[in-house]
């Protein structure tokens, strides 16, 4: 895989690199300096997704049949190229989409991670065998590819996501119409290179960039494609969920999150600080897992605020590829319109900013979309910003009585995905465990720290039911096929012959 020196992106449809049919383009722009332009890509629409997803049709002839750990090398060999090219993805990844070169590394390794472990689920996609009711009777369950996969990604992972969706779908045997959001078009398009230069078979991965409204949602709705897998807002989660079932389309949805973070009285308060400048402020909080509530337990609540505020106001902001910045940029302007109208509501609202509040733009940061870390208090538990995903660096501080409170306050909230506990009682730590409504709960750790292969996704709004990442992915990429083979070699009818 060569950076191609051009910046003309292009579409990759039915075997090969192609502009969109009508020819239009868009630019993806740098976030920490708007003036830079990473490249211009393909804005396509429903005839090229049409061939896209004809090809894809194609071609899943075929790929069902190649057998599964064959597939699955193809995978590990992918993992090698982007080990390999580890350091130019994170460039390249941090320039598009603004987060530091830490975190890009981090998140091109979270895809190294989930290629090794999806390359020996080629060795695995277990299903059962049984015992019959009936003599001579052998009953079993077997993974069955389903066909064309629909997978709409998201800019903050701009590669850990799209491989916790395709390494999975192509490894159970389906072939991929992949549409990145079109934030982060450039990770996406190296990341199909490399696919194929692991050895994919050309038509079994088809890369279509533009919008949402162009090509997103014809996709979900497309009749030639099985099953949509999708990370993105609640809002937009809603509306696919409601496109798919007209025509009863199997769909994931990893949606938004209001994640909290409880701090006990009695917990190792350095540490719970560590965890919630880096869950609050990492990729700038545009995580479904960032902290966007933080819990304190109204003993320890006025000295863990002062010392919050403190490292809060000491963070670097600045372009991602400098060594020592630990904020990036917001991904653009617009977000940027959004972080600051939420702060707006949260002063109406009553709650007290303690710090930031306010659009960073001074020395290299005037041309990107920076927004200093803001910390509101005196928050309650029915405020907007206690309520709503705002997807930037902003944190909710709300006070608790006491442990019950504290869960049952973090409980109310629509969402459901991360949640965190720092405490010294392994009582709290269990309970904790038990009762915190979300699919991800950590123990004296931030509310962010997946791992590939643990199951990742959460509960009401946040999703569907369905989960990322470990080994249920490879369910929602399957179809369960039932088999029983009677070699009795007579009529053997069930519940009736054997009573
Ligand atoms: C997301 O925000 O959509 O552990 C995914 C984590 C990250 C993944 C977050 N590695 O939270």
């Amino acid at each position: 895989m060569e950076l191609a020196l051009s910046l003309e992106f292009q579409n990759y449809v039915a075997g090969g690199w192609c502009s969109a049919s009508s020819a239009a383009r868009f630019k993806n722009h740098n976030p920490a300096n708007w003036d830079e332009i990473v490249g211009n890509f393909p804005a396509s629409g429903r005839a090229d997704l049409d061939r896209a997803i004809a090809s894809a049709r194609s071609a899943f002839a075929e790929w069902r049949l190649v057998p599964a750990p064959k597939r699955g090398e193809i995978i590990k060999r992918a993992g090698d190229l982007l080990t390999q090219h580890k350091e130019k993805i994170a460039h390249l990844m941090t320039r598009e989409m603004g987060k530091t070169l830490v975190e890009t590394r981090g998140d091109v390794q979270e895809g190294i991670d989930t290629a090794y472990y999806a390359a020996t689920e080629g060795r695995r996609l277990f299903g059962y065998t049984v015992p019959s009711e009936l003599p001579d009777k052998f009953c079993m369950s077997m993974q069955m590819p389903i066909g064309v996969a629909g997978i709409i990604t998201p800019w903050n992972f701009p590669l850990a996501i799209p491989t916790w969706k395709i390494f999975p779908a192509l490894v159970c045997g389906n072939t991929v119409v992949f549409k990145p959001a079109s934030d982060t078009p450039a990770t996406a398009t190296r990341f199909v290179e490399i696919l194929l230069e692991a050895g994919l078979p050309p038509e079994v991965i088809q890369l279509v960039h533009g919008s949402g409204n162009a090509v997103g949602m014809p996709l979900v709705e497309h009749t030639g494609v099985n099953l949509i897998s999708f990370t993105g807002s609640t809002e937009v989660g809603k509306q696919i969920s409601a496109a798919a079932s007209k025509n009863l389309k199997r769909v994931s949805l990893e949606l938004g999150g209001k994640n909290a973070q409880i701090v006990m009285a009695d917990a190792d308060l350095d540490l719970a600080l560590e965890g919630v400048l880096w869950g609050a402020f990492g990729t700038t909080g545009q995580r479904c897992t960032a902290t966007s509530r933080l819990i304190l337990h109204e003993a320890i609540h006025d000295r863990f605020l002062g010392m919050l505020i403190k490292r809060a106001e000491k963070l670097r902001l600045g372009n991602g590829l400098e060594a020592d910045t630990e904020v990036g940029p917001l991904i653009n302007f617009e977000q940027r319109e959004r972080v600051a109208e939420y702060v707006k509501i949260a002063k109406a609202e009553g709650a007290k900013l303690e710090t930031g509040g306010e659009p960073f733009a001074t020395g290299a940061c005037k041309k990107g979309a920076f927004f200093s870390p803001t910390i509101f208090s005196g928050v309650s538990a029915q405020m907007r910003l206690a309520q709503e995903e705002v997807f930037g660096p902003v944190l909710a501080v709300i006070k608790a009585r006491d442990f019950e409170d504290a869960v049952h306050v973090l409980n109310d909230s629509k969402y459901g995905l991360s949640s965190s506990l720092y405490t010294r009682d392994v009582n709290a730590a269990f309970k904790a465990m038990r009762d915190i409504e979300a699919g991800i709960t950590y123990i004296n750790g931030p509310t962010i720290g997946a791992e590939a292969h643990l199951p990742f996704g959460g509960v009401k709004e946040t999703g569907n039911g369905h989960r990322e990442g470990g080994w249920p992915v490879y369910d929602f990429f399957s179809e369960v096929k039932t088999v029983f083979v009677d070699y009795s070699g007579k009529l053997q009818r069930a519940q009736i012959d054997n009573r």
